[in-house]
């Protein structure tokens, strides 16, 4: 089924100039980049968009990281997009990334790892809804 997925591009790969070589991942692999823009977030708008993960103990870290410089916020639309975009990533911890993955290629460490991806199509329609309002998002 075609779906749509909530992808964020991460501080440390928008510092690397690292926009354009994911974004063409994403669009050699048939996903369609419907929406998308530059935000730098607040502690709190990455604490609202990570609150799932309020209890455990990276939490912290992890706000603070994704508030650390400007990101790419998009939302890909494809067959399958979901998995799609969680198989181009790789793993969450670069060690454990396979090769020609997003995060083996441009990640450096757990936190510092590059981009972000919806996990469910539930998920996916909360996070889009998040950065999104319905006039930002141009599907075919
Ligand atoms: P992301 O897919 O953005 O979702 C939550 C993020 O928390 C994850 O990627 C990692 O960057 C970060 N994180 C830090 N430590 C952990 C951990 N132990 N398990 C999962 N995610 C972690």
């Amino acid at each position: 089924a075609v779906e749509r997925t909530l992808s964020i591009i991460k501080p440390d790969a928008v510092q690397k100039n690292a926009i354009g070589a994911i974004l063409g991942r994403f669009e050699a692999a048939g996903l369609r980049v419907i929406a998308t823009k530059m935000l730098y977030l607040s502690q709190e708008d990455a604490g609202g968009f990570y609150a799932v993960h309020k209890a455990r103990p990276f939490y912290g870290e992890l706000c603070a990281f994704m508030s650390s410089g400007p990101v790419l916020v998009s939302v890909l639309e494809g067959e399958g997009a979901i998995l799609k975009n969680r198989d181009l990533m790789g793993a969450t911890n670069p060690k454990d990334a396979a090769p020609g993955t997003i995060r083996a290629d441009f990640a450096d460490s757990i936190d510092a790892n590059a981009v972000h991806g919806s996990d469910s199509a539930e998920t996916a329609a909360w996070e889009i809804s998040y950065f999104f309002s319905q006039r930002e998002i141009f599907s075919r």
